[in-house]
């Protein structure tokens, strides 16, 4: 089965071929990066617009690429959320259309649950069951996985999602945006005996987060710090942040008596985090599994893979489209 996949939850435009024999055909990522960095994040009206103007050449380049016809196509999934409204309906209106002027089944695929399984795209996927850390701009959940379809949620963010603290805590470095990686960089030239960050929630059990008081704990070392300071304040950030996510997963492994882990979402593409999450894979006798750099952040081949799972279970969204802001996994 040969599934397009597109991805238009937020600022990016994504869109791939996935064949269920030959695996990823063709993948192409518009990034409106640029579009939005002088507002200092995300504008939702201009990300519909600008989804709307690139969709439609993008999925004829895909194509061509992939070397197909859109007569070759079996099946469309696009996401259905959760993510900004008015960028959903872009692609779930093209996407459906599409399947309908083909006579293809069209699936609505769940954001999350593309970056859950993007790690399956790549050599040596894991088996089932695993457990999964999700981290990106709007989540940050700790899910276990028996089979696609069948999660069950072990701990999610009370509050901002570590992404979103990424970009919170960049901005008033004035890092610019999307200032996760732009972060990430900086903390490497970090002292990291300056400065200590709380760990948030490690001192009680289970498996949820808090990472909106690591900022105000950020907007504090600055005030009193200044500008000068700025590395040092990006490492005793990133690694308190490290840390936590880090002790989670090891509570996570022990608690269900798994030994894969999943690590998946825009932050999943953290240096820092990939090796302590090494180590503690090394000391819990676990095998971790990442999706490529590429595949870290949104993407049109998670959603095409994904959707390409779900058509071939049977299943397919009913016509008539809705997508949801809000969307649990
Ligand atoms: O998965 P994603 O592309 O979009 C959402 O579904 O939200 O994740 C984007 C998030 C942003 O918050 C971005 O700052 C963060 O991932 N991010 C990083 C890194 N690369 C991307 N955060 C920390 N370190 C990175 N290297
Ligand atoms: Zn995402």
């Amino acid at each position: 089965m040969r599934v397009l996949g597109i991805e238009t939850s937020c600022d990016e435009t994504g869109v791939a071929v996935f064949d269920s024999k030959r695996g990823l055909l063709a993948d192409i990522l518009h990034s409106q990066a640029d579009l939005h960095a002088d507002y200092g994040g995300v504008v939702p009206e201009l990300a519909s617009r600008d989804h709307i103007r690139k969709l439609l050449p993008l999925l004829r380049e895909v194509l061509s690429q992939a070397g197909l016809n859109k007569k070759d196509i079996d099946g469309i999934a696009y996401t259905g959320g959760p993510g900004l409204i008015g960028a959903l309906l872009v692609g779930a209106a093209v996407g459906r259309s599409l399947a309908w002027a083909l006579g293809k089944p069209a699936i609505a695929v769940h954001h999350m649950e593309g970056h859950l399984l993007s790690p399956l795209l790549e050599p040596n996927p894991p088996d089932f069951p695993f457990c999964a850390l999700l981290i990106s701009g709007g989540h940050t959940m700790l899910v276990t996985v028996n089979r696609i379809g069948a999660y069950q949620i072990l701990g999610e963010s009370l509050d901002d999602a570590v992404g979103e603290a990424f970009d919170k805590t960049a901005k008033l470095l004035q890092l610019g945006y999307p200032g996760g990686p732009a972060l990430a960089k900086l903390a490497e030239q970090g002292n990291p005996d300056r400065f200590y960050f709380p760990r948030p929630m490690l001192d009680r059990p289970g498996l949820n987060f808090s990472f909106s008081g690591l900022k105000t704990y950020a907007f504090n070392t600055l005030h009193e710090n200044g500008f000068a300071a700025a590395a040092d304040i990006a490492r005793a950030f990133q690694d308190a942040v490290v840390d936590t996510l880090t002790v989670k997963c090891r509570r996570a492994l022990q608690q269900t008596g798994l030994n894969r882990l999943v690590v998946a979402g825009g932050v999943s593409a953290n240096q820092a985090l990939r090796q302590q999450l090494k180590a503690m894979g090394i000391q819990e006798d676990a095998q971790i599994y990442y999706p490529r750099l590429a595949f870290c952040t949104d993407n049109g081949a998670m959603i095409a893979f994904a959707g390409c799972q779900r058509l071939l279970a049977g299943e397919q969204t009913s016509s008539g489209f809705s997508v949801r802001a809000r969307w649990p996994l």
